[in-house]
């Protein structure tokens, strides 16, 4: 521990320092104009990325196999962007990217981190775009982005995330693109949303959603454009949303949760909506009528695909639809009394659609529109 600690603070002394001379050429080399690729380096530093590159605006890191050093890109001011691809860092340390005033983008693709620490991207002035895929990052620390004036996108896909921190994002006020698709999260606050005030866009697709606590999108005013597909949803309540109303908040994807129902006040919050897609939930049938009756009175879109209408008992189904059958995702039914919205979730339900859309998943696609299950 002591023997890390001691070698860091010597990285960083020595290039702000003298310059410890070191034939590199064989390892980082010009690939197209603009551009230093450095493949199979063990260790990225300030030393191997000495001043013979200071002209470089394009960095290319393939393959190297420790963390890179403290302020290791300081002798490149020119650099725009940074990709890193392949290899094992490990762990990338809070003064890893210090001093590049161009800096635009950041790529990591492909690389196994397991951390990264608080304000990694501090005081990037030109930092736009953070991309980062196909790894492994655990959790997202406090502060991970911290004063990032210009940040606009950040991507953290694929990278078996199972937790967000508090306040993760920390003065990034032109933030407008978070996507988080494809991790493991299961749950989401407002502070993990916090100050995010310009977002419009956030992908929270394919994870495993349960739960959206009580004013979530407070966080997030602007919002234009809202996608949970694919996660583990039983129910979303109004108070997700501010009281207020999400103003901007045009389209949300609901597709490929576990809903039976959304409140039928869920809408009054949502003024400026257009677009939902709701199939893939085992849709109570008295409640999704409801929801379509809704969708008409506010001439709201369902983005859809051809679907089905089961229902377990008889054929309640088949009652007269204010749209198409082809616009509705499947919904269940107890049996043919059952025609009020009750607000409740039932398990039991749940599993019948479960098992019945396993069973003919088959039919969904083809011109079925109504399927009786008896
Ligand atoms: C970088 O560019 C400047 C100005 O064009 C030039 O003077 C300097 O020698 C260049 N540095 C290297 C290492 O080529
Ligand atoms: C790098 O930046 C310096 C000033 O910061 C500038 O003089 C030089 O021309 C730049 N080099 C390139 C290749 O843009
Ligand atoms: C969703 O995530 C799971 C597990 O992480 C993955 O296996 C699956 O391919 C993903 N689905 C899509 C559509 O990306
Ligand atoms: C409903 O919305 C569509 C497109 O979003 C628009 O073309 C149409 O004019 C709207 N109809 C009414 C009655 O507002
Ligand atoms: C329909 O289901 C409800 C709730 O399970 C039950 O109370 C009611 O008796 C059922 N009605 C018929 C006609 O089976
Ligand atoms: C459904 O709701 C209506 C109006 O609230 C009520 O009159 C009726 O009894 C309810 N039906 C059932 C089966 O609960
Ligand atoms: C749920 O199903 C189980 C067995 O399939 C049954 O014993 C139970 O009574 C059901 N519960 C409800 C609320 O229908």
């Amino acid at each position: 521990m002591f023997n890390k600690m001691f070698l860091i603070r010597f990285v960083l002394v020595s290039c702000y320092g003298l310059v410890i001379s070191k034939n590199v050429e064989a390892e980082c080399k010009k690939s197209v104009p603009d551009t230093l690729r450095c493949e199979n380096v063990a260790k990225i530093s300030c030393e191997v990325l000495n001043k013979n590159y200071e002209n470089y605006t394009k960095l290319e890191i393939l393959n190297t196999n420790e963390p890179f050093g403290m302020s290791a890109f300081t002798n490149m001011k020119n650099l725009t962007s940074i990709l890193i691809m392949g290899g094992r860092i490990g762990i990338i340390y809070t003064e890893t990217f210090k001093d590049i005033p161009h800096l635009e983008s950041v790529i990591i693709h492909t690389v196994k981190i397991g951390d990264i620490q608080e304000s990694v991207f501090f005081n990037l002035p030109k930092l736009k775009t953070v991309v980062i895929t196909n790894t492994d990052i655990p959790f997202l620390r406090k502060g991970i982005f911290r004063n990032v004036p210009q940040l606009y996108l950040i991507n953290i896909e694929n990278a078996n995330l199972r937790y967000i921190q508090n306040e993760p994002f920390y003065d990034v006020p032109y933030l407008k693109e978070l996507s988080l698709y494809n991790n493991l999260l299961t749950i989401l606050t407002k502070d993990m949303l916090y100050n995010l005030e310009n977002l419009v866009y956030l992908d929270l697709s394919n994870n495993s959603i349960s739960i959206v606590e009580k004013n979530t999108f407070d966080a997030t005013p602007h919002l234009s454009k809202l996608n949970l597909e694919d996660n583990q949803l039983i129910a979303l309540d109004l108070d997700i949303f501010p009281t207020t109303g999400m103003k901007s908040l045009q389209t949300i994807y609901l597709k490929r949760n576990q809903l039976m129902y959304l409140p039928s006040t869920f809408f009054t919050r949502t003024p400026a909506l257009q677009e939902i897609s709701l199939s893939h939930n085992p849709w109570f049938c008295p409640c999704l009528f409801e929801i379509h009756r809704i969708l008409n009175l506010y001439n709201i879109t369902e983005i859809w695909v051809k679907e089905i209408c089961i229902e377990y008992g008889r054929n309640s189904c088949k009652k007269p639809m204010p749209y198409s059958h082809r616009r509705l995702p499947i919904c269940i039914n107890r049996n043919v009394s059952d025609i009020n919205c009750t607000n409740t979730y039932s398990q039991n339900l749940s599993e019948k659609y479960l098992k019945y859309t396993k069973e003919y998943d088959e039919f969904i696609g083809n011109n079925l529109e109504v399927f009786n299950v008896t």
